[in-house]
């Protein structure tokens, strides 16, 4: 797996994002994803925490029902895009292991 983005890294721009969508922005598959919610942006470690398995599908896209809720594609677990916890599926109790980030000219940077 990858190591955690540092802070200050630039992860990307905010526009790259279709909003109410993901991707995997750093580090590849065992890396970072950042999802948009408007003017927002969430990053997340691209690891589900019910079986460790990668939350992005192959080409890097992240399945995000409705804006609202990241869906691992192996079982089908959810998890809100802001919080991380779990909204249903074999998760239940856990949440994703967030990295934080602020949106500065455009930039998604890690805090
Ligand atoms: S690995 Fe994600 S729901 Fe099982």
């Amino acid at each position: 797996m990858s190591a955690a983005p540092a802070p200050g890294t630039v992860l990307g721009r905010l526009d790259a994002l279709e909003d109410g969508k993901g991707k995997v922005m750093h580090g590849g598959p065992g890396g970072t994803f950042v999802v948009r919610s408007g003017d927002e942006a969430f990053a997340w470690r691209n690891l589900c925490p019910h079986a460790g398995m990668p939350l992005a599908m192959p080409d890097g896209r992240v399945l995000v029902h409705q804006g609202q809720n990241i869906v691992c594609p192996v079982h089908g677990a959810s998890f809100d895009v802001r919080s991380g916890a779990c909204t249903g599926g074999p998760a239940a109790g856990d949440e994703l292991t967030a990295v934080p980030v602020d949106v500065v000219n455009g930039e998604i940077i890690v805090r």
